[in-house]
């Protein structure tokens, strides 16, 4: 599974439901709810996590826009949420910033995104919803802690070398990675916005097997990739993870922040 792959989207979606921090949603909910045509950009929508996620939280007035790249998610999210939810779905690559779909929105969101983008790509977009001064509701950006129940001699080597590969460019330029909502965070603060940010981990226990299995095997290609430790300790590692997860029920976190930024 890649990390834009529908089945790894299916498999977190429960774990981001739980994840998402209640109080910046309501508060999301209340600055919508003063709008008279509460509008909602979702870039990056994937199959719909967040529409599905938000939804029914804020005001049934609301219209939504989904934008992503991939005609396959964006087919996926038209399916299951289906015609008449006042949704439009709309393909569209976000390193165009400018064309950025924004006519008659109030409210942007992105879910799992921008930990994936590049300083420049964080900058510019604050300034593209800065212009006609619209909200930013930012959630589940991965924020560089990864923690097990039961140690392991190298986690703390693997943890930093997947960090640094997070760097890596993913589509946007050099990633932000776990210093995506700072920096988000003080572009919208130069631009005179009201932040909150919350912590939104993950917390995965016996009932996120399925989850935790998908996430240690997608960590054997970064690691790889960094050619830090061998190919054997990786496997090792990863063996030793999985025997943990099936004999001890092993239990993760995985940090993530959820950033609302409100125009002044
Ligand atoms: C980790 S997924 C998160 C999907 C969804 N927001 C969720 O929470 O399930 C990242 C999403 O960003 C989309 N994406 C990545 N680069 C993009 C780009 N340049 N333009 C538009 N969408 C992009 C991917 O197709 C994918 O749907």
């Amino acid at each position: 599974m890649t990390g834009f792959d529908k089945a790894w989207l299916a498999l977190r979606e429960p774990a981001d439901l739980a994840a998402r921090n209640t109080g910046l949603v309501s508060e999301l909910a209340r600055f919508l709810a003063a709008d008279e045509q509460p509008h909602i950009l979702d870039i990056g929508c994937g199959t719909g996590s967040t529409w599905r996620s938000l939804s029914d939280r804020v005001p049934g007035s609301t219209s939504w826009r989904l934008v992503d790249y991939d005609p396959a998610l964006l087919a996926e999210a038209a399916r299951s949420i289906g015609a008449g939810n006042r949704v439009e779905f709309r393909q569209h690559d976000l390193n165009d910033l400018a064309g950025l779909p924004l006519d008659g929105v109030s409210t942007v969101t992105a879910s799992a995104l921008l930990d994936l983008c590049s300083e420049r790509f964080c900058d510019a977009l604050s300034e593209r919803l800065s212009v006609p001064g619209c909200a930013l509701y930012a959630a589940l950006n991965y924020d560089g802690v990864m923690r097990w129940s039961v140690d392991h001699a190298l986690d703390g080597q693997v943890v930093d070398l997947f960090n640094r590969h997070q760097r890596r460019d993913k589509g946007f330029g050099p990633a932000l990675g776990p210093h995506a909502t700072s920096r988000m965070a003080e572009q919208l603060a130069a631009r005179g916005y009201l932040l909150r940010i919350e912590n939104s981990p993950w917390e995965l226990d016996a009932r996120s097997a399925a989850l935790q299995t998908e996430l240690l095997k997608g960590l054997r290609r970064p690691l790889l990739e960094m050619r830090s430790l061998g190919e054997q300790e990786i496997d090792d590692w990863l063996a030793f993870r999985l025997a943990a997860l099936e004999m001890e029920s092993s239990t993760c976190t995985i940090g993530h922040q959820d950033l609302l930024g409100l125009p002044a």
